[in-house]
């Protein structure tokens, strides 16, 4: 494994010459877009629980308006940010691969939109999307207002889900609990754009929740080159061919140039 801070010769020519790569990421790279990942420290309101606390089913049914209120803020939030040179970076590679019959597949654990907002096409959303909404009992999707807030500084009230129409049931975010299956046609896209790849990149994820986070292991059946972009070592680390120390904003878009 080379620990790097910047693109080098040797990697640059790996880059240059995949013309399939899969591309799996998570928090870290909407973190430079001022979205909070999921193992830091929340703030105001949120400080005193963890992600990990609120994002179980058991959270939902115990204390269902105050995780359907901090899913409804972080949609607010997320409405509020723009994707960040490391989406744009991806979407570039994207397009420039398409446009020479090589493919680029994003595999994503993130629940926002800020892939597709930068014009980038996702082939998984392996945890859901948050914008997504549908009855915990007859599963029917529900589509809602856009949420507002006053400022993020201020707290907004608890206010529990709403009833589905259909049947009266609580709505819930349409993400992927901790506990709860990946949708199977999504883990089973990305495992087969990870097993067909030439080059797989991992980006701004901790590696520590699974299935996900074996999934670029696949790669090492084939011996596929795995590259890490991410300022801190992970989980998955000593897995990598390559290690990019540093933030995605930075890091990807000089991936992305070597590829050119
Ligand atoms: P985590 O919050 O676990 O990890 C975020 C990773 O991003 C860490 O490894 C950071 O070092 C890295 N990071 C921070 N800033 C970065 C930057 N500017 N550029 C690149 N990397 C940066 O987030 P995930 O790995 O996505 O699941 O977490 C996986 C899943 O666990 C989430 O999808 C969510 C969560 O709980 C569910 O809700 C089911």
């Amino acid at each position: 494994m080379q620990v790097l801070d910047e693109v080098t010769d040797e990697l640059a020519d790996l880059v240059r010459s995949a013309s399939r790569v899969a591309v799996l990421t998570g928090a870290g790279i909407s973190a430079e877009s001022g979205v909070p990942t999921f193992r830091e420290a929340q703030t105001g309101l949120w400080e005193q629980f963890s992600a990990e606390d609120l994002a179980t089913p058991e959270a939902f049914d115990q204390a269902p308006a105050l995780v359907w209120t901090w899913y409804r803020w972080r949609q607010a939030l997320l409405l509020q940010v723009d994707p960040n040179p490391g989406h744009a970076a991806l979407a570039r590679w994207q397009h420039q691969l398409a446009a020479t019959g090589g493919d680029l597949s994003i595999i994503t654990q993130n629940v926002d939109d800020l892939h597709e907002r930068s014009g980038a096409r996702v082939l998984a959303h392996l945890h859901g999307s948050i914008f997504d909404h549908r009855c915990v009992d007859c599963t029917k999707p529900a589509d809602l207002p856009a949420p507002h807030y006053d400022g993020f500084a201020h707290p907004p009230e608890p206010a529990e889900p709403p009833a589905c129409e259909a049947c009266g049931g609580s709505l819930r975010p349409g993400v992927v609990w901790f506990g709860e299956m990946l949708p199977m046609n999504a883990f089973d896209s990305a495992s087969a754009a990870i097993r067909s790849a030439d080059l797989v990149v991992v980006a701004g994820t901790s590696g520590i929740v699974q299935p996900a986070a074996s999934l670029p292991l696949l790669a090492l059946e084939s011996g596929t080159p795995l590259v890490e972009v991410n300022p801190e070592e992970t989980d998955i680390s000593d897995a990598m061919d390559y290690c990019l120390r540093g933030p995605s904003g930075t890091m990807l878009p000089a991936v992305a140039d070597a590829a050119l």
